[in-house]
């Protein structure tokens, strides 16, 4: 690439242009646009259905889309090899977390550093997960199969972080999750991207933690991105306080809130 072209893309880590990803006649994300920029969170909101993890497996090459391109790092990896995608730092934490149930909780954590060639620096980094979430040091010999649902997804977003990667798309970490448990780990992913400096890609229905914990947000539906927004921004908007977060501003009535319901179903 081109001096020129790093510019033009600014600080953006990852770039998706008019992306179109179809399961057979099904088409699930309708030319997506977004950009995520190095060391920050975003967020993608949209309802059950709306194409979520169908972006996130877009970028990590699980699924080939039909049109558009995802660059990561100023390279096309549009369509490349998952494994291969791993290997140039971008790590997916797949929706409903996917540990190996079998393998005890350290060997999962191993699993996610297979890729990594400073075998010394790994046991360091167990010590940092651990760190991060002291449940699983405890846990550490037991087989993951054994752990809650919170405990599970805390391993894979630590099993991500065992390969050092530069982006982590994390697919909805609040299903089937607590508030309490919920909360607990959104303040740990914004203190591995504020620590760490990860930047984060996160897809998610629970659009208050998600604007919260977020400094970008999309919103989707039905496949397209509708509306972008700093969180700040976003937080404050009557649709999105309205649909997603479930504040019902009474000043927002009407033809307006008719035509809403229309758009955020
Ligand atoms: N394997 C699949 N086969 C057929 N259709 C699918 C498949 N996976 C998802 N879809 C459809 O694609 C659309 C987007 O799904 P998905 O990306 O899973 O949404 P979300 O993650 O936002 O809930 C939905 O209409 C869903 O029914
Ligand atoms: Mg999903």
């Amino acid at each position: 690439m081109s001096d020129a072209m790093a510019t033009a893309n600014g600080d953006a880590l990852l770039r998706l242009q008019n992306v179109e990803s179809a399961y057979g006649p099904i088409k699930a994300i309708r030319g997506v646009s977004l950009q995520v920029r190095r060391g920050e969170i975003a967020a993608v909101l949209g309802s059950n259905g709306a194409g979520k993890t169908t972006i996130l497996k877009t970028i990590s090459g699980i699924i080939d889309p039909r049109k558009g391109s995802v660059e990561f790092k100023g390279q096309d990896i549009t369509a490349h090899d998952p494994a291969a995608i791993v290997r140039r730092g971008l790590m997916h934490v797949p929706e409903g977390r996917e540990v190996f149930p079998l393998l005890s909780v350290r060997d999962n954590l191993l699993m996610g550093a297979y890729t990594r060639a400073d075998k010394d620096a790994v046991g360091r980094d167990i010590e940092t997960v651990f760190g991060y979430f002291p449940i699983l040091q405890e846990r550490a010999a037991q087989e993951a199969g054994l752990l809650s649902g919170g405990q599970q997804q805390m391993l894979a977003i630590s099993r991500a972080l065992m390969a050092q990667p530069e982006l982590i798309l994390l697919d909805e970490p609040s299903l089937g999750l607590s508030p309490k448990l919920t909360k607990e780990i959104f303040e740990i992913v914004v203190r591995i991207n504020r620590e760490r400096g990860t930047t984060i890609l996160l897809v998610e229905q629970n659009a208050n933690m998600a604007l919260n914990a977020s400094d970008y947000g999309y919103v989707l539906e039905n496949g397209r991105i509708v509306m972008e927004d700093s969180c700040e921004r976003l937080r404050e908007k009557d649709d999105i306080k309205e649909f997603y977060l479930g504040m019902k501003d009474e000043g927002v009535r009407g033809e307006r809130r008719w035509k809403k319901k229309k758009t955020w179903r």
